[in-house]
Parts: C-alpha cells; sequence; structure tokens
C-alpha cells in the first residue's frame, strides 16, 4: 500500500511557503511541451492508483468517465452521473500533490445549458478539488468553454471518438476519415482552442492529421489516444496498459506495459492454497500467543 502524500498545503500556509514548485499546472505542462517534451497521461479513478501515477512523476491524471467501464461495469460511459465523478475525483486527489488531476464531465451535464455546465463544472473543482475539467465535443461545446474558462476554470476539450457520442457514431469507430469528417475535426480543435482549451484530447484519429492538429494550435496543446506519436503528449486508461482489462480484449491503439491482471490472478490462486494448506497465517504472521495460565482460565470458566 502506498505512503499516503502530504496534505496539500492550507492557503495560509501556502502564502508563506509560497507555491509548490514542483507541481504541475497549466503553465508547466505547456512550457514542457514548448520545450520539445512530451506530457504523460494515464486514467486513475481512486486513492491507490493515483498514489502509485504520483510516485511515478506522470505528468496528469484524467479521472475519466471511462470509469463508468472500467470500474463499475457499465457497457458505456453513458450511465455515469456527476456524483460518481465528484466522488472519484475526491479520490484521486486526496493522492495527489504534484499530479495535475483532470475531471471529466459526464454525459449530459454539461449540454443542457450554460449554467448546467458551470454548476457541474463548479462541483467538480469544489468537491473533486481537481485542476481542470475536460467535456467531448467541437465546436457545439464553444459557449460553455467560455464561460467556464471565464470562471476560471481550466478546460480541456475532447475530439474524436468521444464515447459519450458513441450511439451518434454507430459504434468505437475511428474519426475524421473523410476529407470533410477531418476538416470538420481541424475546425473544431481551433474553435474550442479560440474559446480557452488549454488542451485537447484526439481519440482514435489517423496519426497525420493528429500531427497536423497539433501544429495548426498555437495556445493549447494535444493528448493523442489512437492519434500516433505527433500529438504533444500521450493518454491511456490505466487498466488497458497494465493489461488489467477482463477477457484480455486489446485495442489496437493500447499497449499494454505490464500483465497485472495475471499478477494479482497468480497471486490470489497463491494465498488460497496457502490458507487450504494451513501455510498462511504462519506463527510470524500472528500475534503472540495469551499466557498459558490465563487461557487455561478462560478455558475453565
Ligand atoms: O474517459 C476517459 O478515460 C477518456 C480517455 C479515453 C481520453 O476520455
Amino acid at each position: 500500500m502506498p505512503a499516503p502524500p502530504p496534505a496539500r498545503r492550507a492557503s495560509l500556509h501556502a502564502i508563506k511557503e509560497g507555491p509548490n514548485p514542483m507541481a504541475n499546472t497549466v503553465l508547466t505542462l505547456k512550457k514542457k511541451v514548448d520545450e520539445g517534451h512530451k506530457v504523460t497521461m494515464v486514467t486513475s479513478y481512486d486513492y491507490t492508483m493515483a498514489a502509485l501515477t504520483e510516485a511515478a512523476g506522470i505528468d496528469m491524471i484524467l479521472v475519466g468517465d471511462s470509469l463508468g467501464m472500467t470500474m463499475m461495469g457499465y457497457d458505456s460511459t453513458l450511465p455515469v452521473t456527476m456524483d460518481d465523478m465528484v466522488h472519484h475525483t475526491r479520490c484521486v486527489t486526496r493522492a495527489t500533490e504534484n499530479t495535475f488531476v483532470v475531471g471529466d464531465m459526464p454525459f449530459m451535464s454539461y449540454q443542457a445549458s450554460l449554467e448546467q455546465a458551470l454548476e457541474n463544472a463548479g462541483r467538480l473543482m469544489k468537491e473533486g478539488r481537481c485542476q481542470a475539467v475536460k467535456l467531448e465535443g467541437g465546436a457545439r461545446c464553444v459557449e460553455q468553454i467560455r464561460a467556464m474558462v471565464e470562471a476560471g476554470i481550466p478546460v480541456v476539450g475532447h475530439l474524436g471518438l468521444t464515447p459519450q457520442s458513441v450511439n451518434a457514431f454507430g459504434g468505437f469507430k475511428v474519426q475524421g476519415k473523410s476529407e470533410e469528417a477531418a476538416r470538420q475535426l481541424v475546425d473544431d480543435a481551433l474553435a474550442i482552442e479560440a474559446a480557452g482549451a488549454f488542451c485537447i484530447v484526439l481519440e482514435c484519429v489517423p496519426a497525420n492529421l493528429a500531427t497536423y492538429i497539433t501544429e495548426r494550435l498555437n495556445s493549447a496543446f494535444t493528448i493523442g489516444i489512437g492519434a500516433g506519436n505527433g500529438c504533444d503528449g500521450q493518454v491511456l486508461v490505466v487498466q488497458d496498459m497494465l493489461g488489467m482489462t477482463a477477457g484480455g480484449f486489446k485495442p489496437k491503439m493500447v499497449r499494454q506495459f505490464a500483465q497485472v491482471g495475471q499478477v494479482v490472478v497468480d497471486a490470489f490462486h497463491a494465498y488460497d492454497e496457502a490458507i487450504q494448506s494451513g501455510d498462511f497465517p504462519s506463527s510470524a504472521e500472528s500475534y503472540k500467543d495469551l499466557d498459558p495460565e490465563v487461557m487455561n482460565q478462560v478455558r475453565s470458566n
């Protein structure tokens, strides 16, 4: 179990000591990109995984609404609620000190009105204590993004295969494949950058198109997932990259950097065998016996 990190500084403390110089911010992330480095992001949804991500020095955590599938067992992200997102985002931010945490706006938490979008983005920041919010969509989200940015909320955009629109797309498919669709993606990226998004996730788009969009943007940087290596950074769903997916399905865009799922199953088998054989717990793993005299008295009463 990773040791808990020191709590984020109380404001008076922070004023006295100055800001945490190790913390990733919108400014340090952009600087990293401008200096030619790649930004690293993984999803995390709970305290333990967030503490490990922080320990590894990953730049950004996305508390993605993919938690609907990875943590809650739904078959899409659509049923995820604001309460689910606030709960998981707060679990993650209890573990982070330096990692920049982005909370995802779930389906229908920002589409109905500007008021609804602002209220829910505010909840993620105030209750979830993340440093930015992410929402899916291009030109149609410009008003929401502008209002959030004006309210002081940093916004990450998300274009390409946006899973909340899976029903509109007719399935999980690569986006931007025709000239028209590709132009639309470029226009959407420029529109949400102009509205104030500081970062844009590009999911499942042809690599050369993602590279072109990255080159066209000025103030915003791109994070790719299934979008080739021309983006400014990369994100993967943590269960995918650690080989923790049930059934072993691996999308083309995923690289498994470990086989954690198999390690866990092997450990559970070993645990079961050790219990059945009487090997666990050993005397070294048990507390000191009660004094024999006291034990005799217990037995005699
Ligand atoms: O919800 C999520 O995890 C995401 C990533 C796949 C980018 O949106």
